[in-house]
């Protein structure tokens, strides 16, 4: 296993960061750029994957580093287009480190499938025949997904929810084991659903799966030292009670809590991308959740421990799976995955789930003390510099140039790329007349 401490890793090349990578997964390096190769995904199989198609469109492929689950450390794949979040997340996880890393678990991998049925007669009545007829319902729906079955999945139960003026839902309850779930849950939803009408004496409305998966939550947990948390200018206890007043902030202000969510996505969803997954499915089920309660709530949170540790928990629903979806045709999903080194679909969540706690973790330390610009501004300047023209052996010293001077504007890079340049220029060839 190797180690998720790496230091100087952002100061390599890709070349050698990807030397890096194919040692620990035991694979070539060709074999690592062939996976990477257009992004992951070559136009012909983008094609088969979804309608009208012109190409593909590509974001940066990173490693987030640091990061220990359970006393295992993980190589974290993470896709995103936003600076600073894997410098953040890799960041706050070597933090949690000096406390012994996070601790996580999640549930088995149960989803919803929701039978709406309208026009039935009597609510109570339905909802006797229904639970009456429970094995039934369950083997229609274990019919159609053999393969599940066999893997030791399947329907497990139902449940039925009085909607009111007629209206019934009926939750089927499928373990979709390594799989996120959807066809699956789908399939079983829309077989079910004729003999669901019957036996509620109601017509069949839609059927498809819930995202609130609320009976697929993972949740993390973290101690860490005070002393872990210090920073040049501040001691570690009161950057520990700035953050734990930032998430107060959140648990009493919708307003907060949306943005404090973000964050902690920022992590979630870049390990959900680089696996392959439906973000969008994630991030539904994960607001839905934020709200359970009728009021939106931030999904981590941080207090003091006993012996004045900061103690940050975290719950949420978590559907990402390791097997189907575009993992099957996604050259780059596929390494991803591979990355990780998981074996089902729980231990990708623990360790999404980890790095979005260090995504809020970061965030809230940078907000509390300093501000989240100059951190955020300072690696934003390579992109400025790039923006400016600057090539590969240029882009380090005009991001720097930049942020000596503060000023994060392109108009700003052009002009410390003129200047490098110009004194790069042999004095000869300054001195000669321009051409123009
Ligand atoms: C930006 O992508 C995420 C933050 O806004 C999160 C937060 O405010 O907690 C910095």
């Amino acid at each position: 296993m190797t180690s998720s401490r790496q230091p100087g890793f952002y100061r390599l090349s890709i070349r050698e960061r990807r030397r890096f990578a194919a040692r620990a997964l035991g694979i070539t390096e060709s074999e690592l750029e062939a996976a990477l190769e257009a992004g992951g995904l070559q136009d012909s199989v983008a094609d088969k994957a979804v309608e009208n198609v012109l190409g593909t469109y590509a974001l940066p492929f990173a490693l987030g580093l640091n990061v220990r689950v359970n006393d295992q450390d993980f190589l974290v794949p993470m896709v995103v287009e936003e600076p600073s979040v894997v410098a953040a997340a890799s960041h706050a996880a070597k933090i949690i480190r000096a406390g012994g890393g996070f601790r996580a678990e999640a549930d088995a991998s149960l989803m919803i499938g929701q039978v709406q049925l309208d026009d039935v007669p009597d609510a109570a009545r339905a909802e006797a025949a229904l639970l009456g007829a429970e094995q039934e319902i369950l083997e229609i729906a274990n019919r159609v997904m053999p393969g599940l079955v066999r893997r030791g999945g399947g329907a497990q139960g139902l449940q039925v929810r009085d909607l009111k003026d007629g209206m019934l839902v009926v939750h089927l309850i499928i373990d979709c084991r390594d799989a996120m779930g959807a066809n699956l849950v789908n399939t079983a939803s829309e077989a079910t659903s004729v003999r669901i009408a019957e036996l509620a004496g109601g017509s069949v409305g839609l059927r498809i799966q819930s995202n609130l998966c609320d009976r697929r939550l993972t949740r993390v947990s973290a101690v860490i030292p005070s002393t872990a948390l210090s920073m040049p200018d501040r001691d570690g206890t009161k950057v520990r009670d700035m953050i734990i007043a930032a998430s107060r902030f959140a648990e009493r202000d919708p307003y907060r809590a949306a943005t404090h969510n973000k964050g902690m996505m920022n992590g979630i969803d870049a390990v959900a991308i680089a696996t392959g997954n439906d973000w969008r499915s994630v991030e539904a089920g994960v607001h839905a959740y934020a709200a359970r309660d009728g009021a939106y709530g931030p999904l981590c949170v941080w207090s003091e421990g006993p012996n004045g540790e900061l103690v940050g928990a975290l719950e949420l629903p978590l559907a990402l799976g390791i097997v189907g979806g575009s993992s099957r045709v996604h050259a780059g999903a596929r390494l991803g995955l591979q990355i990780t080194g998981v074996e089902s679909s729980q231990d990708l969540a623990m360790i999404a789930a980890s790095v979005g706690m260090a995504s809020n973790l970061s965030a809230l330390r940078a907000l509390s003390t300093e501000g989240i610009q100059r951190g955020h501004m300072a690696l934003h300047a390579r992109s400025v510099a790039v923006e400016a023209g600057a090539e590969d052996g240029e882009v380090d010293s005009v991001a720097e140039a930049i942020r000596d001077r503060g000023d994060f504007s392109v108009e700003a890079a052009r002009d410390a790329l003129r200047e490098k340049r110009e004194s790069e220029w042999p004095t000869d060839a300054r001195n000669a007349p321009s051409e123009g």
